[in-house]
């Protein structure tokens, strides 16, 4: 059996900001990533990073309770109001040690670190690298890890690349370790640690038009969801408005901050029709604009009834050079179009999970020495729209959070605990796995993961209603039955991804499950849930959180009250 004194799940920016922080206090600290941590997801993120730096001659009376606000409002009322505080509050803090450790972020003439608007914000605060700044921050955090864990003065910190986590180990609440699969070699090893970080990103690949990454499945959030640990808000899944038509690469948010419109097929800036956007109009928040984007097209403004134009031309070659160069690469690549010369074809697509797993603002799930961060997490900074530029600003400030809670953790532990039980989690890992390789079922899995996926793109998208929801209900629950059925196509131990992505999916199937239990149970609308059958917001019954629980019969559902602080829920107006 393996021990660390501390294991991070995951090798993107809330991980590696944890074990960095880990190591900082001299605890021995192992990443386990199923990617190379420079592949993690993070490194697709691309507009930038909110803190209230008053660096922009529009921004200089920002604030952390300015930030605050417009991240509540944001929500819809549903974020919990001291862990957005406590965001707000360390934003600029994280963002200088970013740039002290090398992150290149784009500057102004005066040399200081440059901000742009984004969707929902008061001043313009989003910090960016051009418009790849979550591979200018993954690598600085990498570089950091690398510089650490040759660092003759500290602990170690251990990367375990290319291994999934197919089990978290909790004996009478308290977190154990983990099982893991090593992909390359196929053996499937015990760890045991004295606290466990979760921060294994979204879980966009449940549907099939989303902005991302393959890996991003829903095995991250399921794994302590089937230990006992509580799902959170699940409901509020991101459509971001501008992804790339068919493809679903994502055009940041960072042209329209940057000027961009949008038009219809009439080459009219339709967000003007629309009550609700017509004064922020392209920076107005993304739940809202992504709404206005499809009723534009089911009123017949759009192109072939699938898409608007996202128009650049007006900012001129240097301009997207300049702020923009991977969008024009992105498009060019991709579409076949430079947005130098032509508009971009756009629709919405899923973007982000606003729920994951239940913690608090210390990063603390129900399950003691188990800590939670990133997208992974809910914590709830996001509540029910998360505005652009929070998510990197949320893995860093409880990337650290986390790292640290689950230091003086571990330092105030006496004896190491969980032998017994981690040896039998292992084993029953071996049993599960062998009975998958040796099942003798007919189904295929990459047929249940296309069913699931055109599910969640058609019945639980933009715009809800029960009837489409119970449908979904009852269709993912078919794919569940029809995974116990499963045939693999290859058997081999070494690198089997056939293997991998079969356990993924019922990872994919139960936190979908979660997602639509949720969306039917909130009869309101709120942030990016909408119910054309409930279509106002419900405080006086739903201004609360919804709790999922792992059954062997689905997802059961439970509430918690919303933690309000300085500001009333008022109705969003923009
Ligand atoms: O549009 C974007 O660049 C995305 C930013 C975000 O999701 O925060």
């Amino acid at each position: 059996m393996i021990y660390h004194d501390a294991i991070v799940v995951g090798g993107g920016l809330a991980g590696l900001r944890a074990a960095i922080e880990l190591n900082r206090h001299n605890v021995k600290v192992a990443v386990i990533s199923k990617v190379h941590p420079i592949r993690s997801h993070s490194v697709a993120a691309q507009g930038g990073i909110n803190a209230p730096l008053g660096n922009h001659p529009r921004g200089v009376y920002d604030t952390c309770e300015k930030h605050a606000f417009d991240t509540v409002k944001g929500s819809d009322y549903l974020a919990d109001q001291d862990a957005v505080i406590r965001m707000t509050k360390e934003a600029a803090e994280r963002i200088y040690e970013m740039e002290h450790w090398g992150c290149p972020f784009s500057r102004t003439s005066e040399g200081k670190i440059a901000q742009r608007p984004f969707g929902g914000a008061g001043f313009p605060r989003t910090c960016y690298a051009a418009d790849k700044t979550g591979h200018a921050l993954l690598h600085t955090l990498y570089q950091q890890t690398i510089r650490f864990k040759q660092s003759a003065e500290r602990n170690e910190i251990v990367i375990y690349e290319e291994w999934l986590v197919t089990d978290l180990v909790v004996e009478e609440g308290v977190c154990v370790g983990v099982i893991a699969l090593d992909i390359v070699s196929g053996r499937l090893e015990a760890f045991q640690a004295g606290a466990v970080i979760f921060a294994t990103g979204g879980a966009g690949r449940m549907y099939g038009s989303s902005t991302n990454a393959l890996i991003n499945t829903g095995m991250g959030m399921a794994v302590p969801y089937w230990a006992g640990v509580a799902l959170k808000d699940m409901e509020f899944i991101q459509f971001h408005p501008t992804t790339l038509l068919g493809k679903n690469i994502l055009i940041t948010e960072g042209c329209r901050g940057e000027g961009g419109f949008l038009l219809n097929n009439k080459g009219e800036r339709f967000l003007a029709k629309y009550n609700d956007s017509q004064k922020d109009m392209e920076v107005a928040p993304r739940d809202i604009i992504a709404r206005n984007i499809k009723r534009e097209i089911m009123a017949g403004g759009g192109f072939d009834n699938s898409y608007v134009h996202l128009d650049l031309r007006h900012l001129g070659e240097e301009k997207i050079v300049q702020r923009l160069p991977g969008i024009r690469d992105i498009c060019m690549e991709f579409a076949g179009v430079d947005p130098v010369t032509a508009p971009i074809p756009i629709q919405p697509g899923q973007h982000y999970t606003m729920g994951g797993i239940d913690c608090n603002t210390e990063c603390e799930t129900a399950a003691k020495g188990l800590y939670a961060a990133g997208e992974a997490a809910c914590v709830s900074v996001h509540g029910a729209n998360r505005l652009g530029g929070n998510s990197l600003l949320d893995t860093i400030v409880f990337g650290a959070i986390a790292g640290g809670n689950a230091a003086k953790y571990v330092q105030s532990l006496g004896s190491r605990k969980g032998e017994g039980v981690i040896s039998d989690a292992l084993k029953h890992a071996e049993q599960r796995i062998e009975g998958l390789c040796k099942s003798e079922g007919k189904e295929i899995p990459a047929d249940i993961k296309a069913s699931l996926n055109k599910v969640m793109d058609n019945k639980v998208g933009i715009f809800r209603e029960a009837s489409t929801l119970q449908e979904a209900l009852d269709e993912v629950r078919d794919l569940q039955g029809r995974y116990k059925r499963i045939k693999l196509n290859y058997h081999g131990k070494r690198a089997n991804l056939s293997l991998v992505w079969t356990l993924e999916l019922k990872g994919d199937l139960d936190v979908a499950e979660a997602v639509i239990a949720g969306a039917l149970a909130r009869e309101e609308s709120r942030g990016s849930h909408f119910r054309t059958d409930f279509p106002k917001r419900d405080d006086a019954g739903w201004l609360k959180h919804t709790i999922a629980y792992f059954t062997p019969e689905g997802a059961r559902l439970d509430c918690k009250p919303v933690n309000i602080g300085p500001f009333e829920p008022k109705e969003r107006k923009y």
